[in-house]
Parts: structure tokens; C-alpha cells; sequence
């Protein structure tokens, strides 16, 4: 395995009413190809200004971040934009409304010159179908979806450029537990399936356990805590992971014994 994203000493500050604030402090770590790397954390403790700054939306202050091998330069390049790509919380913000399915996976297609002109209307149907929709749903508007299926087309969007890593941002987070479920499934399937390599931010640590091969903890900007989801539920070395860990709806026998076993008397 090879390192395909690299973040080395990176910080961002921002400017809030002339004071600067650390948002992102000093961070370090890669991404493996192929893996899932969850970054979890409380609100406000920098995740969305990681992901902001691996697309490139936000420049750093300090540090670097590299794709596969190269520094990304403040500007990307289009090939950047076609392999890094992003998927958020919200499909009703992230997809325009006046587009329908199908003209905003076109554009995406048109956009980064994606297989032959005259291939691109069948592309369309195949991403459908690969997200578990039916082709005919191109000619619908976001607006005409559930919040399931209109997540499916912003993770058929990511996907309509062959990207290599996709940073999802609460993808989940505002669907409901069964959907949530399905989607988290779709996502790994589509993983396996494509071999791309996810930064996947929640504060859900159940959605970790089910999709993440490693986990990052962040704790007020700084990364306090890396390893093997494994590692990290069974021992976890920070107080505030513990903490995090024990926020947790425990849902069956075997993982209400192993939050006992973590949090001691506590629990
Ligand atoms: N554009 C901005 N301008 C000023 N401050 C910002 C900006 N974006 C984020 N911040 C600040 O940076 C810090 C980290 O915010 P960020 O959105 O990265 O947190 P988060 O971990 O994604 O939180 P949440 O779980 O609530 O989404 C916060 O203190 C926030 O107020
Ligand atoms: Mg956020």
C-alpha cells in the first residue's frame, strides 16, 4: 500500500472580527489507497476545514498536502478537481435545483471529458443503476427525491469523474437510520467495488465502527489520536476519545460489554 494523501504540518487559522483563530492545528497524517480513514471529533474541533482544504476550497495557512506523491499546488489543477471530490451532508444545497439528475451528472461528465460525447447518455444510466437507482430518475429534479435516493445522486456525481478519493462530510448524518444504513452499504460496496480510497467525517462513532478501517480523532483542531478502528474501540490512549466512545448508543450485549470493559465504573 502507498500513501495516496498526505497532510503534513498543516494549520489553518481564520480572521474572526480582526482575532485569529486556529482552526486546524499542525496536523499530520495519511491516507492509504484503498482505505477508509474516519475523522471524528466534536463540532467545531476542525473536520469540515480538513476537508475544505484537501479540495482545495480553503487554502492552508502552514503545511502541506500531497496526492499521490505530488504537492497539491493552492490552485488545482483540473485533474485534481476530477480526482479529489467531495460529498456533503445536504444533496438539496450540494446539487443545484434547477438541474435535473441527469444534466448535473452531465455536466460532471462534459465537464472533466469523461468516455465519448455520444457514450455519455448511457454513462448516465450505468451511474444510476450503480448507486441503486433507475436510469429513468435523470430526468427528475433533486426537488422530486427522497433524501436517500437524492444522497445517491450526489455519490453518483463524485463517481461520474472516476475520482480516486472521495471526502465525505456527514454524508449520512441528516438520513434516517435504515436509509442510513443502505447508503452506508452502497458506499462500501461502491469502495470495494472501484477501489477508491474515502476520508469519511462523522460524529456518529457506529457509522465509524461499520465503515472505517482507521480513525483520526480530533479534539480543538489538533489530531489527538490515530489507529485501526479496532484499536481505538477495544483501547483507545485520550480521555476525550473515551468520552467519545461512550456517547455511543449501545445497541447489543457484546458492545455494551465492551463499553464497560473501556469506561471502568464510569460506564
Ligand atoms: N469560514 C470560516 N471563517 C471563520 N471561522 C471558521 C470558518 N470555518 C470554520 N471556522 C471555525 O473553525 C473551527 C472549526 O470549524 P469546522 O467547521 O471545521 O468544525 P467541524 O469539526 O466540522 O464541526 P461540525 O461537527 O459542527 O461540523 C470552528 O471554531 C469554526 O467556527
Ligand atoms: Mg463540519
Amino acid at each position: 500500500m502507498s500513501a495516496i494523501l498526505e497532510l503534513n504540518g498543516v494549520s489553518k487559522e481564520f480572521a474572526v472580527n480582526g482575532r485569529r483563530t486556529k482552526a486546524v492545528d499542525n496536523v499530520s497524517f495519511a491516507v492509504e489507497k484503498g482505505e477508509c480513514l474516519a475523522i471524528v471529533g466534536e463540532s467545531g474541533s476542525g473536520k469540515s476545514t480538513i476537508a475544505n482544504m484537501i479540495l482545495g476550497i480553503y487554502g492552508t495557512t502552514a503545511g502541506t498536502i500531497a496526492f499521490a506523491g505530488e504537492p497539491l499546488p493552492e490552485r488545482r489543477e483540473k485533474r485534481h478537481r476530477r480526482a479529489i471530490q467531495l460529498v456533503q451532508q445536504n444533496p438539496l444545497s450540494s446539487l443545484n435545483p434547477r438541474r435535473t439528475v441527469g444534466a448535473s451528472l452531465r455536466l460532471a461528465l462534459d465537464v472533466h471529458e469523461i468516455g465519448p460525447k455520444a457514450e455519455r447518455a448511457a454513462r448516465i444510466g450505468a451511474l444510476l443503476q450503480e448507486v441503486g437507482l433507475e436510469p429513468d430518475y435523470a430526468r427528475r429534479s433533486p426537488a422530486a427525491l427522497s433524501g436517500g435516493q437524492r444522497q445517491r445522486v450526489a455519490i453518483a456525481r463524485a463517481l461520474a469523474c472516476e475520482s480516486e478519493l472521495v471526502v465525505l462530510d456527514e454524508p449520512t448524518s441528516a438520513l434516517d437510520v435504515l436509509v442510513q444504513a443502505r447508503v452506508l452499504r452502497l458506499l462500501a460496496e461502491l469502495k470495494a467495488k472501484r477501489g477508491l480510497t474515502y476520508v469519511f467525517i462523522t460524529h456518529d462513532l457506529s457509522v465509524v465502527r461499520n465503515i472505517a478501517d482507521r480513525v483520526a480523532v480530533f479534539e480543538r483542531g489538533r489530531l489527538i489520536e490515530i489507529g485501526t478502528t479496532e484499536a481505538l474501540f477495544s483501547s483507545p490512549t485520550q480521555d476525550y476519545t473515551r468520552r467519545l466512545i461512550s456517547a455511543v448508543p449501545v445497541v447489543s450485549d457484546e458492545e455494551a460489554a465492551m463499553r464497560q470493559h473501556i469506561m471502568g465504573d464510569q460506564a
